[in-house]
């Protein structure tokens, strides 16, 4: 029986990829098992905002680590593709508005999406990270039927209240956010303690 965290993180074709990075790096050090899957479109981003071409831990967090395992997009066969596969949580970060309107209109006909479907339809925990602006009537639609059917729908939108000086910040704003929804303890400045 598994006693480490599992948790499917997916990279989509949305802006924001030192989103996913940091979050990568963040539950690894967490000694969390990540299970990766980048969309083809998630490459071109991973390539055109951070320079990555290989999707490795060496790429991704500039060293090597056993707790990370690529997983092939079209491979709707891969084990993720099963209920069968135990997860904690799955976090689709960014989530392109293509991956959002595929899960709500339950499309699985790549790995993202099909393990999105399998994770909703098992009642687990499903965090999505949409990053889009302005929103349309049917990206507010589809993530109101993702969050009907159970997922958790968490922007990627820094707060200013915690004062951030940097990009790193604003980064690790959302970053921790998405942290404490799938329950992984991290030290990130992201917790408001009132007025002093
Ligand atoms: C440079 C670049 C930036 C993009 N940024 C976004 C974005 O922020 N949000 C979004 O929903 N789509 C964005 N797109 C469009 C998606 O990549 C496109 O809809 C793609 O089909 C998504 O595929 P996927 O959902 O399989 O990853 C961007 C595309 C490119 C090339």
């Amino acid at each position: 029986m598994k006693t480490r965290k599992r948790i499917i993180v997916a990279i989509t074709g949305a802006s924001g990829a030192v989103y996913a990075r940091r979050l990568v790096s963040c539950l690894v050090d967490a000694d969390v098992d990540v299970h990766l899957i980048v969309s083809t479109w998630g490459k071109r981003l991973l390539h055109d905002e951070l320079g990555i071409t290989r999707i490795d831990a060496e790429s991704l967090l500039g060293r090597g680590s056993d707790r990370l395992t690529v997983h092939p997009h079209q491979d709707v066969g891969d084990a993720l593709a099963s209920g069968s596969f135990l997860i904690d949580a799955m976090i689709i970060c960014p989530c392109s508005s293509n991956t959002l309107g595929e899960i709500a209109s339950g499309v699985g006909n790549a790995l993202v999406t099909r393990a999105a479907a399998v994770t909703l339809k098992e009642a687990r925990r499903l965090v999505v990270v949409p990053r889009e602006m302005p929103l349309s009537a049917i990206d507010l639609r589809n993530m109101l039927k993702l969050s009907e059917a159970g997922a958790i729908i968490c922007p990627a939108n820094p707060g200013f209240y915690m004062m951030p000086e940097t990009i790193d910040d604003l980064v690790d704003f959302v970053v921790g956010k998405v942290l404490d929804l799938v329950g992984v303890a991290h030290q990130l400045n992201t917790r408001w303690t009132g007025c002093a």
